[in-house]
């Protein structure tokens, strides 16, 4: 099949490969899952993400749902981990509304208040295909891959908002019930924030992008609530964790980091709800081949959000008819910023597959493969509280920052 597309390629002109390219995308999607349970899983969400765009069709999306609602007439306490972490979340709500320093005045187009930094982009990249922006179009350009970051966050949040309902329905663990219904409102929480970010200070709401649409649309048309804490607790919400974190340390503007600081808090929560949840269920309730299945699923989802999380909607504002997209993921492949939003994202999400047992000796030639397998030893979520995480961000910012002083002193000499 990939010689049959390699061939018609050559023979059509640029225009028109670029018009089909997102269905080729969804094709080699498609056919790169070797597990057909995967497909079956996956390939549905696909076709509506990809191929149908059914995110981009206006509101509202329906995602059909059809779990089960667990309900546990005796009250257990059945998971003191789980009733720690109940309490934990109580205590550590927050009000968006109050708490953050919506006053500060920003500039997105000033580099010193700017959520996306300097050196994120490799304009030389883009040089290199024709495209030179001056000072001016590279600060708006900028501002576009701010606000298209933030929109993807706040996209997921709301997959998270109601996948977090879902599993609370779904989940058989009664503490785990409680504990879901503080993640409901923490999620309502990153809604708001990010919303009202979006809304007064980037003034630019960018639509959800074709990948992370297929991973929502997937998880929550699953009936299998194991599947969507997989999804969306350890997946979604651990590479949500990494991209959030990767922000926080590049960005220098103060609301967008106190912001993300309070959010990093309760994602820390999150992922260690999930992986909680998940451990012994894995180990011990799934036979070998559901775990199999489960361990190809988390592989395909963890290969979508690293290679295919373009930014195709900031390529079709700005340079869509000047270069191929094709070309565009070469420029965003290049780019600093995305090496260190995907640095950090997996160095949260592989430790926590490993932790759960998704990261058997069968799988782990594949994550070598792309490049994952030097994140296997990382902390994963247990050990890890939301205070450490910030308090690692903030170390590696300095150290980073000492660098670059020193290097820029260097230069001058
Ligand atoms: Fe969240
Ligand atoms: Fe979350």
């Amino acid at each position: 099949m990939g010689l049959n597309i390699k061939r018609l390629q050559r023979a059509l002109p640029q225009k028109v490969i670029d018009r089909l390219d997102p269905y080729i995308e969804a094709a080699d999607l498609v056919t790169e899952m070797r597990d057909p349970r995967v497909l079956r899983a996956l390939g549905p969400s696909a076709t509506r993400g990809m191929v149908l765009k059914r995110g981009k069709q206006g509101v509202p999306t329906r995602i059909p749902a059809n779990h089960s609602a667990h309900f546990d007439w005796s009250y257990p306490h059945d998971h003191p981990e789980m009733r720690e972490l109940y309490r934990r979340a109580k205590q550590h709500q927050w009000d968006g509304e109050t708490q953050l320093p919506w006053e500060t005045s920003v500039e997105p187009l000033d580099p010193d208040s700017a959520v996306i930094p300097d050196d994120f982009f490799d304009f030389e990249k883009l040089e290199t295909y024709g495209i030179r922006l001056d000072r001016i179009e590279k600060a708006r350009f900028r501002h576009s891959m701010g606000a298209w970051t933030l929109s993807q966050f706040l996209h997921g949040e709301q997959g998270a908002l109601l996948a977090a309902a879902q599993v609370t329905e779904a989940v058989p663990f009664f503490d785990g019930k409680l504990y879901g219904a503080t993640q409901v409102m923490d999620e309502a929480r990153h809604v708001e924030v990010f919303h009202r970010y979006i809304d007064e200070k980037l003034e630019k709401l960018y639509q959800i992008n074709d990948n992370l649409f297929v991973i929502i649309d997937a998880l929550m048309s699953d009936s299998r609530w194991d599947m969507k804490f997989l999804g969306m607790q350890i997946m979604v919400e651990g590479l949500a964790l990494g991209a959030f974190g990767a922000l926080y340390k590049m960005s220098k503007e103060p609301l967008l980091r106190e912001l993300l600081r309070y959010v990093i808090q309760d994602e820390a929560r999150h992922v260690h709800y999930g992986v909680l949840a998940l451990r012994d269920h894995i180990k011990l309730a799934l036979s070998e081949s559901e775990r199999r299945e489960r361990e190809d699923w988390s592989f395909e989802v963890a290969l979508l959000m690293k290679n295919r999380f373009m930014a195709y909607e900031v390529y079709d504002e700005w340079f869509s008819g000047m270069i191929t997209r094709a070309q565009w993921r070469d420029v965003m492949n290049h780019s600093p910023g995305m090496e260190e939003f995907r640095q950090v994202m997996f160095s949260r999400l592989v430790p926590n597959l490993r932790e759960i047992g998704l990261l058997s000796k069968r799988i782990q030639g594949h994550y070598d493969r792309v490049g994952l397998m030097k994140y296997f030893h990382g902390a994963a979520a247990p050990e890890l509280t939301g205070d450490a995480m910030i308090a690692e961000l903030d170390a590696e910012l300095w150290e980073h920052r000492g660098r670059k002083r020193k290097k820029g002193r260097t230069t001058a000499a």
